[in-house]
């Protein structure tokens, strides 16, 4: 076989933060028309390859190849004028531009440097329309858009440009199931035009059904190259931790006593109109349903981060009077939020500090905080969900996207209440911290507390919930028992399919 023209050459590259080797001698190739995986736990330096790509990392050693030639990237606009596009894991998009100025935000057209605002509007509509989304208004500010139709904008700015080169990092960490399709549609249609895409995810069978080939990295390394149709799922998890993994689920016998938390009537706005629900001691109850549905705008008026038109909250039959997320918690309630990075984390504070923000009277005594305490408490979270990282007093912003969502859950677990609102608790999360976090949930229903649990992983829901209540157009469609919960119930139920 002739020696084939690879799309992209990376060869070799290493790049260390300090005294943090992110990438040690890392190679990756891609074929033209070709989508390519790229897999490795949190912290194995996915996104640092793809930030020395587009040129907003800077290597410390290696080569980079474009159609077999050299190439020098120095900065974004070097990546960009050589063909490669990305969407970044953590979004880059301008909350207070509107959709259309953040899609052509590199390149805004127009003459005499005046913008022809226009001809702007009418180019991302007819962009939002070719890919299928044309119910986002490219008048919108971003700040307005749910977290799905922001990475709808992201994906739109990406393929503003002429790329030959598309990589996506995480890009369905936030999409449902039916946006995930549209997506995938598009990814086919690109590779078809002869594109390369880079593919990364957590999903594992996203990985499965999406790409061609997959390049696994493990602690800043190269761990191999496989095709895709020549592994099982099982054997790359084991290429990816480095051992075998025998069960996703860790077990747990559920001890379901009194109801602990009710929810009645609860409006808010569009999205919340009238969801009534009763948790108990020792369960994990799951809000399943569409985006869109309602599940993050319900559990949000519930904890007081947004406004509550009318409805009640009890818990151990007490009903709470004001709503604010600080009397919330005081309640014994306490939610991690579905966006990480504008409510989940404090990404300029050190780790440590994030981590005992929520609680921090715990750790005080006569108006000091007691720091050796404080220390003990970060250590032993980060020994329990196996966070990567290099110091606690690091800033939260210098980890991996995973690794900080492990920060927001110790922030959440340090809280020490009687439920805990878990909404996408395992976003962005390696296979092997999942299962921490399933463990960290089963500990809180063992000890005869409660979980509210709300999740796009279908697989997840069944895995782990012992009821669930599915919501549809802001109302629950209906309640589903353990055994009653499979993919086609829930589906069912949420899409209003009224079975015979
Ligand atoms: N700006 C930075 N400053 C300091 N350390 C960094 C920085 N960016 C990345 N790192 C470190 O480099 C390593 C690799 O991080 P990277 O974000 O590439 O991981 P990843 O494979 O993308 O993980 P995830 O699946 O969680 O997104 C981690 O140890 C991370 O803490
Ligand atoms: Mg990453």
């Amino acid at each position: 076989m002739a020696d084939e023209v690879m799309r992209l050459e990376m060869k070799n590259i290493s790049k260390s933060f300090g005294g943090v080797h992110a990438l040690q001698n890392v190679s990756l190739s891609l074929r033209p028309g070709e989508v390519h995986a790229l897999c490795g736990e949190n912290g194995a330096g996915k996104s640092t390859l793809m930030k020395i790509l587009s040129g907003a990392y800077s290597r410390d050693t290696g080569e980079i190849f474009i159609d077999g030639k050299p190439v020098n990237i120095k900065n974004p606009k070097d990546s960009v004028d050589h063909g490669v596009s990305i969407i970044y894991q953590e979004f880059a998009s301008v909350p207070d531009l509107t959709v259309a100025e953040n899609i052509f935000l590199n390149h805004v057209r127009g003459s005499k440097n005046v913008i022809n605002w226009k001809q702007l509007n009418a180019n991302a509509k007819e962009l939002l329309d070719s890919l299928g989304f044309g119910q986002i208004n490219p008048k919108s500010k971003v700040r307005e858009l749910t977290v799905a139709y922001q990475q709808i904008v992201e994906i739109c700015k990406a393929l503003s440009t002429n790329c030959s080169i598309l990589i996506l990092d995480e890009p369905s960490a936030v999409l449902a199931n039916a946006e995930i399709r549209q997506l995938f549609g598009i990814l086919r249609k690109l590779r078809d035009e002869g594109k390369s895409i880079v593919y990364i995810s957590h999903r594992l069978d996203e990985v499965f059904e999406i790409c061609d080939r997959i390049t696994v990295m493990k602690d800043g390394q190269n761990a191999g190259v496989v095709n895709t149709a020549d592994v099982t799922e099982k054997q790359l998890v084991s290429m990816m931790i480095g051992r075998d993994l025998e069960s996703y689920f860790p077990e747990r016998e559920s001890h379901i006593g009194d109801v602990i938390f009710e929810a009645k009537d609860i409006k808010a706005g569009k999205m919340v109109q009238g969801v009534s629900f009763k948790v108990h001691k020792g369960e994990v109850f799951g809000l399943a349903g569409l985006v869109g549905a309602g599940r993050t705008e319900t559990v949000r008026a519930i904890f007081g981060a947004d406004k509550m038109e009318s409805g009640q909250v009890f818990i151990n039959g007490q009903e709470i009077k004001h709503f604010s997320p600080r009397n919330s918690i005081g309640n014994g309630y306490a939610l991690l939020p579905e966006d990480r990075k504008r409510h989940g984390v404090l990404l300029n504070l050190p780790i440590l500090y994030n981590m005992t923000i929520s609680c921090l009277p715990k750790f005080c005594s006569g108006g000091r905080i007691r720091k050796a305490e404080e220390r003990k408490f970060g250590d032993k979270m980060v020994d329990a969900l196996k966070i990567k990282i290099g110091d606690k007093m690091d800033n939260t912003s210098s980890l991996s996207g995973g690794n900080q969502q492990k920060v927001a859950v110790s922030k959440l677990i340090a809280s020490d209440c009687h439920v805990y609102i878990l909404d996408e608790p395992t976003r962005g999360v390696d296979v092997g911290a999942k299962i921490e976090i399933y463990k960290i949930i089963n500990d809180i229903v063992a000890e005869g507390n409660a979980v509210i649990m709300i999740s796009s992983e279908m697989p997840e829901v069944i895995g782990m919930c012992d009821r669930v209540a599915v919501m549809r157009n802001g109302k629950i469609a209906g309640e589903l028992q353990k055994e009653e919960i499979t993919e086609q119930n829930m589906i069912e139920l949420s899409m209003g399919v009224n079975k015979v």
